[in-house]
């Protein structure tokens, strides 16, 4: 969440601002599924093993899903892979304090359900849901589900963790615009609980109801919101970040004050630049 809404707010805000006409804006969801979604999805593959593509995997395998992570070269898995590494001996930790070899069990258990694979064909063949968490690039996404649509089994899902892309654009590259919606996980994945699933008009309700059930499973919260800019968190928390950098700019408050502020006049855990930091 921290660094998708500094990147968006800070460098970019006008991305999460499409102008209304751009929006889904009808009030009822498709419900028509050419196929049935799967009832109950075990095998994910994870598009991207960067800092969102890991966390999504390592959450996936340590709640009992069998996940391949994909990537464009074994450099970036292997990254991945260092970044599952390194936060799976936190949570091992946490949970076994004083048990070592519990630790390491725990460990050993979670990367057995994770494989990686630079075959993007090769790893969506048995896959139930695909979550893509590559660049934030509407072509670059656009250019993997249609390939992906031509290779994944029919009955296969599709999600993008975009934060600031339309869904239903993304869905266009596809022939399965019916099995596609948005899962956005928010950073660090490991420990945020809320993940946003999006629903655009064109989402059957067999696979929204997948998509939840899935988050549920992963021990997430999940939310659900229409096909928006920025959806309910980066569309609430965007404005407010850009308007607290021009309280500071106008020379009416210190971050300091406006932090202080927030956390003991709206109840807030942090203030907006804590939160940026
Ligand atoms: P990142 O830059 O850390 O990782 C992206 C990874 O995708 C890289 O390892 C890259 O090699 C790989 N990649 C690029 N094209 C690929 C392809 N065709 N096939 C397979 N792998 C490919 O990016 P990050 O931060 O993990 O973000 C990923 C997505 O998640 C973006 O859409 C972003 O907007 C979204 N997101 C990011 C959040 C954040 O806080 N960083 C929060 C929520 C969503």
């Amino acid at each position: 969440m921290l660094s998708a809404a500094r990147r968006v707010a800070m460098a970019n805000p006008s991305a999460l601002m499409r102008p209304l006409t751009s929006l889904t804006m009808t009030s009822s969801f498709s419900t028509s599924s050419s196929v049935a979604a799967p009832v109950n999805v075990k095998n994910i593959t994870v598009f991207g093993s960067g800092l969102m593509g890991a966390g999504i995997v390592q959450v996936a395998a340590q709640n009992n899903f069998n996940v391949t992570m994909v990537d464009l070269n074994p450099a970036a898995l292997q990254k991945g892979q260092d970044i599952i590494s390194s936060s799976l001996k936190r949570v091992a930790k946490k949970q076994f304090p004083e048990d070592a070899a519990k630790q390491t069990e725990f460990i050993d258990t979670t990367m057995a359900r994770v494989k990686t694979s630079t075959d993007s064909e090769a790893a969506s063949k048995d896959s139930d849901l695909i979550i893509e968490a590559i660049v934030e690039n509407l072509k670059t996404k656009q250019q993997l589900f249609s390939m992906l649509d031509q290779v994944a089994p029919e009955h296969t899902l599709f999600c993008s963790n975009t934060s600031s892309l339309p869904i239903i654009e993304i869905a266009k590259a596809t022939k399965r615009q019916d099995r596609f919606g948005g899962l956005h996980f928010f950073n660090p994945v490991p420990q945020m609980k809320l993940v946003e699933v999006i629903r655009t008009e064109q989402t059957s309700q067999d696979s929204f109801d997948a998509l939840m059930d899935v988050c549920t499973r992963m021990k997430k919260t999940p939310v659900s919101c229409k096909d928006t800019p920025g959806f309910i968190v980066n569309r609430l928390l965007v404005p407010y970040m850009m308007e607290s950098l021009r309280i500071v700019e106008r020379g009416e408050a210190s971050p300091q004050d406006i932090d202080t502020a927030m956390k003991l006049g709206a109840g807030f855990p942090m203030g907006p630049f804590e939160l940026a930091d």
